[in-house]
């Protein structure tokens, strides 16, 4: 047998689905869609646009229906996708609004909500009972990894803000208020066919939702490079996502006009977005979903709070790997020591979360001292992202974390 042909022992065998099969990168794309449907290789008669307030407001909604009326394609607007959707709330706006239209493709402009929203009702067009409101929805079954049983009708994402990276993931997650969680799903059917990202669509954000998004994206990326299932390719994308991020974040906060910093980071994210789906996301994830599900703070600021905190505790297992990228967003030198440089990138991110105005109290939330057992208990059942995490978390490691916030 030939040497030659074995792996080295050092090369672990991945499987890489790290993007959607085409990708759009330029101010105005969205205008230019009819060019690119050829693309979904299929006769497009009706779609569903799934979206949101923002952009009726921005006359963005007019004119994509116009714009596809135009062109013989009947076009159903859907609105009611709440922000970071119950499952209930993704059901009835799929059989109220969607069902009875039957779309051949789903478009979805908006937020991680709207995004994640219509990765479902794309796999639910063909998945499942799709008249009978009393039936039980398939949703609760797909919670977890690769419950979805068939590939959905073809999904064109349109991010709005730039956070989630949802746009390139195979996720959607839910918010489960019974049991007070938000929970994933997670399938290689759920990935977007076609993604346009047009930053002008992102420059109506507000301050606090761009910080909040901003800081989701940076930690995507963060967290995959240091995920224990890091590899040289979420390694590339994650750098490329926090170089642009770290030139661009306090910028596009501060000057919400300036187009050239939405761009980056909208690239920012969706490279932050790749590396995640390569690499997978860790406890920074895991410890903000319970807030999420039980005290409804929004992903982003849940993400952005938590991120300080977690690191400074995953410190010691992953000071080399912190010390490349300060040393990558310029923020050491090449000859300081890996812990002079570690420590400058934790010094960074408390500053922007000062800058970016990201609260430091969970108080403000309603989340006290009784209530941190509880938080512990959920987020210890994130056995998906904990287990990419460079260090074991327990209970307690987990309840002193959530007390950092509780000043
Ligand atoms: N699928 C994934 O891989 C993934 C990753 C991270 C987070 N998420 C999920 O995504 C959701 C959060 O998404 P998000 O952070 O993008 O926020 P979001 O979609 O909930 O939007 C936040 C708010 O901003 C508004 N908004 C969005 N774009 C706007 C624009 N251009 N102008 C003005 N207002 C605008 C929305 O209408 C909403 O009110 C959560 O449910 C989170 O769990 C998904
Ligand atoms: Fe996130």
């Amino acid at each position: 047998m030939s040497q030659a042909a074995t792996t080295p022992a050092s090369t672990p065998i991945i499987r890489h689905v790290v993007t959607a099969p085409h990708l759009v990168h330029g101010c105005g794309s969205l205008d230019r869609l009819l060019d690119y449907l050829p693309l979904l290789n299929r006769p497009v008669r009706r779609i569903a646009l799934i979206t949101q307030p923002s952009m009726d407001r921005l006359g963005v909604t007019e004119r994509l229906v116009t714009m596809l009326q135009g062109d013989d394609i009947q076009t159903t607007v859907v609105r009611g996708v709440m922000p970071e959707p119950t499952i209930d709330n993704i059901e009835t706006v799929f059989l109220e609004q969607i069902a009875p239209t039957q779309p051949d493709a789903i478009l979805a402009v908006g937020g991680g909500s709207v995004l994640d929203a219509a990765k479902l009702f794309a796999v639910r067009l063909t998945n499942g009972e799709q008249t009978d409101a009393t039936a039980t929805t398939p949703l609760r079954d797909w919670l977890g990894v690769d419950k979805i049983a068939l590939p959905g009708v073809p999904l064109i994402a349109v991010p709005t803000t730039s956070g989630t990276g949802s746009e390139v993931t195979p996720n959607a997650i839910v918010t489960l208020p019974d049991e007070s969680l938000k929970v994933g799903i997670v399938s290689r059917h759920l990935m977007p066919y076609l993604v346009l990202l047009d930053a002008t669509l992102t420059v109506s954000v507000p301050k606090p939702i761009t910080a909040a998004t901003g800081m989701d994206a940076f930690v995507h990326a963060l967290e995959s490079y240091i995920s224990t299932k890091a590899n040289p390719v979420s390694d590339m994308y994650a750098m490329a996502s926090m170089r642009l991020i770290g030139a661009n974040l306090v910028q596009a906060y501060e000057n919400g006009s300036d187009l050239a910093a939405r761009e980056a980071m909208l690239l920012g994210s969706t490279y932050g977005g790749m590396a995640l789906t390569a690499a997978g996301t860790a406890a920074v994830h895991a410890l903000a979903y319970p807030l999420g599900g039980m005290f409804d703070v929004t992903h982003g600021v849940a993400n952005a709070m938590l991120l300080p905190h977690v690191m400074a505790f995953n410190l010691d297992a992953i000071e080399p790997r912190l010390a490349e990228v300060a040393r990558a967003l310029n923020l050491a030198a090449t000859s300081d020591s890996d812990a002079k440089a570690a420590t400058n990138l934790m010094q960074q991110i408390v500053s922007w979360t000062a800058a970016l105005a990201i609260p430091q109290d969970l108080t403000a939330f309603g989340v006290r001292d009784e209530h941190v057992d509880a938080l512990a208990a959920a987020a210890s059942k994130v056995t998906r992202l904990l287990g990419n995490n460079p260090k074991t978390l327990t209970l307690d490691d987990m309840r002193a974390i959530y007390r950092r916030l509780l000043p």
